[in-house]
Order: structure tokens, then sequence, then C-alpha cells
């Protein structure tokens, strides 16, 4: 076929001087200056129900970027109903056509959209100018590529036609729409969520998460410019219960496609099932949700490269990844190694505006956050030990320090509990006990998204590989559990951390093809 080959987009660094930091400074400068109005989207309606959700930047708290029309049950039901009326229309576009539009939105997004959505994801949701440009920018460019590539790869997946017929499979997308409810970490997901299923010729509902509204919106923008028909992909922006009651109760409802909360997504789990008379199909629930993830070290380790690991795993984007590393086995022997670096680590990392370049750590998202946070320093600081950080403040923004915590038991429930956020818990084991702590590890927590093992001695790795089998489905070998790139390392994981869909690849986006098998005798 015509089509491009795929590729990682490249990841600017932003050097003093360079033009672009110039362009990103001018972004954020200009963005800052904004209150940008956005609307209910169904169809080429945009409503405006003067119901407002104010939109704020988590380190400046006070200071409102944007302030969106909270989509009502009318409102929604609206945009559910302008996607079913585009929908034959867009399943019938070939798929030519439709891939068209995602390889220029990659384009848009890697050139003249690039500053403006990175400082519109910097801005909401206090991503560092690094964070943000693997995020909104590369990978977020990537999924629109390779899943372009992998749709192309999937529609040359055939039956075999013997002589006097012709056996095909046509891929069809559902029949309905897909309800997208996306999370605030994340732009890059928060837009494939949406984009992989309309790639495949479905019509989405998006609700994404309200701190992450302003980058939506550009995204959404930026998609238009590359040519997305109206209402092949709505908008009802919300905060409570009623958008997903609207699109759980609708007989069109084809599949969810969620990230975020394990809570979440077994709450809308159970709207399905409530609703399940209802439905012309059987929805198809896609989610990747929650993770406690770990890193395991054995005494044959590089201490450097697990205290490395630790400081960028664990405290990038303050830990508000669902990949970052939260519970971290030592052994005793290694333990002063890797805790020392560790410490001089986080005390080198500077806090504050993401604006200045030079701060590493942000704010987290909002005042729960912030709140549940804090919940979890004042456990360690009663049943632990605190060894760097313990501090927050609320006054600008919601900062938290970035925080390191050693527990004496391996089942305490900083050990089990999702923080989703800044704060880090190890525990150190003896060094005899290597095939115990990896018990352990399997057995503390009921997530199972992301874990890595460090060693040197490959029969250590060997029976992690083994006993881990289960408790991670992105599994690192002495490297990090985060940062997972589109097209080099499929991601997603299973018990609670979801349905191990695999994001950026085949797997997730077979969910969103209803084949039709056609058999023609001539
Ligand atoms: N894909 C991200 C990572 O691997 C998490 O969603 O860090």
């Amino acid at each position: 076929s015509s089509l491009p080959a795929p590729y990682n987009e490249h990841v600017d660094t932003h050097e003093p001087g360079s033009p672009a930091r110039a362009r990103l400074a001018e972004a954020l400068a200009t963005l800052s200056k904004e209150v940008a109005e956005i609307p209910v989207v169904a169809g080429p309606a945009e409503l405006r129900t003067g119901s407002i959700l104010e939109v704020t930047m988590p380190h400046r708290r006070r200071h409102v970027i944007a302030r969106a029309h909270e989509a009502g049950a009318k409102e929604t039901q609206a945009a559910i109903d302008a996607a079913l009326a585009v929908a034959p229309a867009w399943a019938e576009t070939p798929f030519e056509e439709r891939a068209a539009i995602f390889l220029r939105a990659a384009d848009l997004l890697s050139g003249p959209w690039r500053a403006r959505i990175s400082a519109a994801c910097m801005l909401g949701q206090s991503k560092t100018a690094h964070q943000s440009e693997i995020d909104a920018v590369a990978e977020m460019a990537d999924f629109f590529r390779w899943n372009v590539h992998f749709y192309a790869e999937l529609q040359k997946h055939q039956p075999v036609s013997p002589k006097g017929m012709w056996n095909r499979l046509e891929m069809r997308p559902l029949e309905g729409f897909v309800f997208a409810v996306t999370p605030f970490n994340f732009l890059a997901i928060a837009a494939n969520l949406p984009c992989a299923p309309i790639l495949g010729g479905n019509v989405c509902v998006w609700k994404p998460a309200t701190s992450s509204l302003l980058g939506c919106w550009h995204v959404l923008e930026m998609l238009r410019e590359a040519g997305l028909p109206d209402g092949v992909l709505t908008l009802v922006p919300g905060h409570g219960p009623t958008q997903s009651e609207v699109a759980l109760a609708s007989p069109h409802l084809a599949a969810i496609h969620f990230t975020g909360s394990t809570g979440t997504f077994k709450h809308l789990w159970k709207g399905v099932a409530a609703n399940l008379d209802r439905y012309r199909t059987f929805p198809r629930l896609v989610g990747e949700t929650g993770g406690k993830d770990f890193i395991v070290a054995h005494p044959s380790a590089d201490p450097i490269a697990v205290a490395t690991a630790i400081s960028r795993g664990g405290y990038e984007y303050q830990g508000q990844k669902c990949s970052a590393a939260s519970r971290i086995y030592v052994p005793r022997s290694l333990w002063p190694t890797v805790r020392d670096r560790v410490v001089s680590d986080l005390a080198s990392m500077k806090m504050g505006d993401v604006a200045d370049f030079s701060n590493f750590v942000g704010a987290v998202i909002d005042d729960r956050a912030f709140a549940r946070i804090r919940g979890y320093q004042e456990l360690a600081r009663q049943s632990a030990t605190i060894l760097a950080g313990g501090g927050a403040s609320d006054a600008e923004g919601w900062f938290v320090q970035p925080t390191l915590v050693q527990v004496e038991d391996p089942k305490h429930r900083l050990m089990s509990e999702e923080i989703f956020g800044p704060v880090v818990t190890c525990f150190v084991y003896d060094d005899a006990k290597w095939s115990d702590t990896l018990e352990l590890v399997d057995g503390t927590s009921p997530y199972a998204l992301t874990g890595a093992v460090f060693a040197r001695d490959s029969i250590a790795l060997a029976e992690a590989d083994v006993a881990l089998r289960n408790a991670a489905g992105n599994f690192y070998v002495n490297d990090k559990p985060t940062g997972a790139v589109v097209g080099q390392q499929p991601f997603g994981g299973a018990r609670a951390s979801g349905t191990n869909d695999k994001a950026g690849s085949m797997f997730n986006l077979v969910r969103w093809i209803s084949p039709r098998t056609v058999k023609e005798t001539f």
C-alpha cells in the first residue's frame, strides 16, 4: 500500500536558546493570558449550557485557563445523536481517507500545533516541558501514526478461499457509538481513546477528565483542521455522573474505552450490566485502570541504576502515571547506596511552576489528589519512616514534596494501595530471601500493571521472570517501569489494572472491529 512506514516522533529537548524553547515559551505566555471557552460539541453544533466548569492551573490554583460548558442530560443525548447521525457515512469512508486525516493530524502535531498543544498540557496538567513533550507531542503523534499502520496490517488478516469461492473478512466498525472516558494524566491517552476507534470507522462521544479539558479542546480543534468531519468526535465536558448515565442508558452504546481509576471502571461496568437488556449489541469494555507498580532489586543489581529508576520512575510527573514506581524491594546489602542516592536526587529536584524550565516537579492535579496524597504522607508519619520530603503546600498550587518512605512491614498499606502521587515506599529485605521477596511482590497488591526487576545474575532474572509472570502487564528488566513507547512496548495490565488490551498495538485496535465474514461462491 502507499501508506508511509510508521516511526516514533522525535523528542525535542528545548535547550536554552533553541527555537523549540522559544516557541514553547511564547505559547505558554499566550495561553496563560487566555481563558478558553469550551462548549459541548455535538456535530456542527456547539452548545453553551451556562453551567460552567472552571479549569485552573494546578500549580497556580486560582488562575483560570478555561471555562467549559458542562453537558447536561439533554446535551449528552444531542452529542450521541450527532455521532449516530454521521456513523453510516463515516463507516463507509474508505480506510485510506480516514488514515490520511490522522497522518495529517500527526504532522500538524509535530509541526504547527506542537508548541500550543504542549503548552496547554503543561499549564492544564502541570507537566514539565519534557513530560509534556513525550506525552502530548511524541506519544500522541505515535498513536496516530502507529494505529494507521496496525489497522492496515489487520486488514490483511484474511481467510483462505478454496477453488470456487471467495471468503473474506470485512473489517466493519462496531454498530453504535464508542464512549471514551479519558484521564487527566496523559493527553496522548486522552486523544487515543476516542481516536483509535474512530480510525477504524467508529464514532465517539468523548468525556475527558475536567482537568485535561484545555488540552483536549486543542486536540479536537487540531483534528478538525486535519479534516475530521463534524459529529465523528463529539465532546461532553462534565464532572459528575450525568454524561455516563445518559451514555450507558443508550441502546446504541457499542463500547467503552476507558482509562482512569479501578473504582470508576467497575462503576461503569456495573452500569453496563444494569442496562444490559437495553442494548442492541453487547458493549465491549476496554479499560486501563490503576497500578501499584514495583521495582525489585536482586543483590546482584547495580544499585545506582536502581536508584535512578526510583527517582525517575517514581517522581516524574509527580508520580501521577499509572505506571509509576511506587513500591520498592531492595536487599539490605544494596540499601545504603540506593537510599543515599535517591535522597540526594530528591534534594536536587526543584519544585514549582512548570513554565520555569528548571523545575523538575510541578503540582499534583487538584484538591482531591492533594488531600489523598497528604493522607498517605500522614500515614507514613504515623506508621513508617520518612527518609525524604513529607511536606506539602497548597498556598499557590497543589504542591506535594517528593517523599521517600521506608516500611518495616512489607504488607503495609503504603505497599499495596495506589497513591497516585510522589510518594514511594521501600521495603528492605534480607539478601538471602530472594524467592520470598518475589512472592511478596506478586501477592501484596491487587494491581498488575507495570514492574521492574534489577539484577546482573541471569538465574535471578529467570526466577523473577517466572515468579512475576502475572504481576505486571509491562515488565521491565534493568529499566524503570514507566515510559512505554508506542510501537515498542504495547501497554496495559490485568488483575485490578484493567482488561490488558495493550494500547498502541493491534490487540487494542481489534476491539473496535466487528468483522463480517462473507462467503461468495461462483
Ligand atoms: N504509557 C505510560 C507509561 O508507560 C503510562 O500510561 O508511563
